[in-house]
């Protein structure tokens, strides 16, 4: 295989350079057969491989493949290893279709629980999305197949998704919109990006040079090549210098000619065009070396989909009915119980190689039980009290009720937002009269993203959230109900009690071609934390059918440096009598900061399997990002000396221990004083300190002359002291300017120059 890319590129020509920056198909990249390019072949992702056997077709039936759950579910099992194995066989499945490179993961975050892509994203958090990005992706590369991490960056709503223009303050887009794809990048080398389509302030992912090529490319080494999301270039000479390489879907003639003439006419560089298909080739050469040969083993990949299904769904609510054991009539009801509800709509629709019906498994699983079955909701949205009536009279006759409510694909799907955060009108009215006359009821609810529950949830005696689970997770749902699976997931986003207390809620979904990320930083239980606003279900949240004790509490230091970070470790004792497992997270609260933080953040999380009475240490390392935070100012990620509350939690709000700890910042970060600085910058800038230290007492005494320091001599009624400390210097020295011996400005200068030269 001829790989001196170097080589191949001074023999290609410019026509060969543009085509191969552009799609042949909707799936491939263009071949330079002459010299033996071959072509690099895409199929969505991301959990499943949905390989579609005409290249040129984006919509028909794809081939059979494994479903697994989607990421909502992926990332509820917080477990690293599991999502790694998934990827192993998301790469298997490639390997056996004649895949290079799998489009996923998606490691956007869950802004507000309406995005309609929410089902295929991870988390609210970017720690946890990261982690779990980084895990499918190193499972998925560690057999040779690429990945494609999605969709960089914001791409956190699906209203007008190919043109809203995302406005995202710098401290917000490095801590939450861009950190998961950060830790993804670092951590695992996604073989290539995809761009999103929206635009982020104010100009389109696929053209923003700040994003592809400032910080991806360069900030974070991404060594990779970055695709278009299909259809997301707009000016495709712009994009290439940008820094986007790949357009799809092609084939786009059009465009091939555009690039160039761009060249020609020295509009593009084509050093710029050359980049771009190095990236490309190297990508492509690399792909070429794993024989896209062989099978996969169907079953063990529907098995692996239902031990994570298993571990992805989170009891929510149990008042001891579960797990269910004799009962001889068992009602189920729910359509969703025979059409399982396992997967979302659009381009991660997978055609699954089988399907497990929650019916018959449950069937397989209740012994000699009778089971009766009622549709309790018809599949549109129309209301049909002949099917609740049905429903009821079942319910009320057997021992107890399991209702399947399935959130439709008309009110869940990417290509548009939920309106609202509500089950259908006639599945709240099924749920509410079944569990009125039958108290041992227990709903599985399965959907990609969090509903409200108020109307309903005091009346039924246990909740299943069943994600989108999987073509397994039927299976999964079984083992649950009869306890012969623990469940062990815990929620990767807030369950809000409703809709209005969302942080996202006024700034939604954007208007006049923008949407702005008003809320900043607080999202998920960042808000919900900071502003006190009750949840239903927190983050973090899950319940086991066995209990499970903290102790033991440590830290490997009381006093470390930034640079060098700090071990927490905890015993974690299974005080129940059935085996689980437990998921221990860590958060970090500071306890005195320049600038607002939210009150408590995750930067650490251990899955433990326990059997019963075991106890087992878990250790988790909090290194320098665990402590910063993104300075506008400084440009870099810095930590401040001080007091931090290590949280070591069962959930965002069940905190089992805290221990405080005091981080030595090691940076020396450089002097940002200017013009505008204010005295109290200047004086808790070290350098500024220094110099204004000798004047300050001169300062304000020129300033207790010119307005007087206390109430009954001040004419306007202000303390201005106050005020003094946040006024610029500039300004302090204007009011000043008969007391001083040169141009308040000159003066300012003067102090600058000094506060720079200081090493
Ligand atoms: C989606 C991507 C997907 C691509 C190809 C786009 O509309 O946003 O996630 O990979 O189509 O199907």
């Amino acid at each position: 295989m001829p790989e001196d890319i170097e080589k191949i590129i001074t023999q290609m020509t410019l026509e060969e350079k543009a085509a191969l920056c552009t799609g042949a198909t909707a799936w491939t990249s263009t071949p330079v057969d002459r010299l033996g390019i071959p072509e690099l072949i895409v199929s969505d992702g991301p959990h499943g491989v949905r390989k579609v056997p005409d290249v040129n077709s984006m919509a028909i039936a794809s081939l059979p493949s494994t479903c697994f759950p989607t990421a909502s579910c992926l990332a509820s099992t917080w477990n690293r290893d599991l999502i790694y194995e998934m990827g192993e066989a998301l790469a298997e499945e490639c390997i056996a279709m004649n895949v290079d490179v799998l489009l996923g993961p998606g490691v956007n975050m869950k802004r507000s629980p309406l995005g309609g892509r929410n089902f295929e994203y991870f988390s609210e958090d970017p720690y946890l999305a990261g982690e779990m990005a980084a895990s499918m992706i190193n499972g998925v590369q560690s057999k040779g197949v690429g990945t494609a991490l999605k969709h960089f960056a914001a791409n956190n709503q699906e209203f007008q998704r190919f043109s809203i223009n995302a406005v995202i303050d710098e401290r917000t887009l490095r801590e939450i919109y861009l950190a998961g794809f950060e830790k993804a990048v670092k951590q695992a080398e996604p073989w290539t990006v995809m761009c999103s389509y929206n635009k982020v302030n104010g100009t389109f992912a696929s053209q923003n040079s700040y994003l592809l090529t400032d910080i991806l490319k360069k900030e974070w080494g991404f060594e990779g090549f970055i695709m278009s999301d299909w259809g997301a270039v707009r000016d495709r000479i712009a994009a290439l210098k940008a820094g986007l390489d790949w357009e799809m879907p092609g084939p786009q003639e059009r465009r091939v000619k555009a690039v160039v003439e761009a060249v020609r006419n020295g509009v593009l560089d084509e050093a710029v065009l050359d980049e771009s298909v190095r990236r490309i080739l190297n990508i492509t050469f690399r792909a070429k070396k794993t024989p896209k040969t062989g099978t996969y083993n169907a079953d063990a990949h529907h098995e692996l989909a239902h031990k994570i299904a298993n571990e992805g769904m989170v009891l929510l609510k149990n008042n001891g009915l579960l797990p269910l054991k004799n009962h001889e009539h068992i009602a189920i009801i729910g359509q969703s119980a025979e059409n399982a509800h396992f997967q979302g709509g659009g381009s991660s629709h997978i055609n699954p190689t089988k399907v497990a019906v929650p019916f018959n498994e449950i069937k397989k699983q209740a012994d000699d039980a009778e089971l009766i079955y009622a549709p309790g909701y018809p599949m549109d949205d129309t209301f049909q009290q002949g099917l609740i009536d049905e429903a009821v009279s079942i319910a009320r006759a057997a021992d107890v009720a399991v209702l399947f409510i399935a959130l439709p694909s008309y009110k869940e799907s990417e290509g548009y937002d939920r309106a609202d955060m509500d089950l259908t009108e006639q599945q709240i009215a099924l749920i509410k009269a079944v569990s009125k006359v039958q108290p041992k009821t227990v709903v599985v609810i399965n959907n990609g993203a969090p509903v409200v529950m108020s109307e309903w949830i005091d009346g039924v005696a246990a909740v299943i959230e069943g994600w989108m689970m999987g073509q397994a997770g039927g299976i999964a749902i079984a083992d649950i109900l009869f306890g012969k699976v623990n469940p062990s997931g815990k929620l990767a986003e807030t369950f809000p009690m409703r809709l209005e207390d969302t942080p996202a809620y006024i700034n939604w979904p954007g208007e006049t071609g923008a949407v702005h990320y008003g809320e900043g930083l607080f999202i998920g239980y960042r808000y919900y934390d900071t502003k006190k606003v009750p949840v239903l279900f927190p983050f973090g949240y899950g319940l086991s059918y066995t209990t499970f004790e903290y102790s033991h509490p440590k830290v490997s230091a009381s006093t470390f440096k930034d640079v060098e970070g700090v071990t927490v470790s905890v015993d974690v004792t299974n005080t129940g009598r059935l085996a689980g497992a437990e998921i221990v997270q860590v958060y970090v609260h500071d306890r005195e900061c320049s600038l607002a933080r939210p009150e408590k953040e995750l930067k650490g999380f251990a899955k433990v399997f326990l059997e019963p009475g075991e106890t087992k240490t878990v250790s988790i390392k909090l290194d320098f990002r665990a402590f910063s935070f993104y300075n506008v100012e400084y440009k870099q990620w810095i930590t401040e000396t001080g007091e931090f509350d290590i949280l070591i939690a069962a959930s965002s709000t069940d905190i089992r221990h805290k221990l405080t700890v005091r981080l030595e910042s090691t940076l020396d970060l450089p002097c940002v004083l200017d013009i505008e600085s204010t005295i109290r910058e200047w004086v808790t800038d070290r350098r500024g300190n220094a110099v204004l230290t000798p004047l300050i007492k001169n300062i304000v005494e020129m300033n207790r002359q010119s307005f007087g320091d206390d109430q009954e001599k001040d004419a306007t009624g202000m303390d201005t002291m106050e005020m003094f400390y946040d006024m610029p210097l500039v300004s302090v020295l204007m009011f000043n300017q008969k007391f001083l011996s040169m141009p308040p400005e000159e003066m300012v200068e003067d102090l600058l120059r000094q506060a720079h030269a200081i090493k």
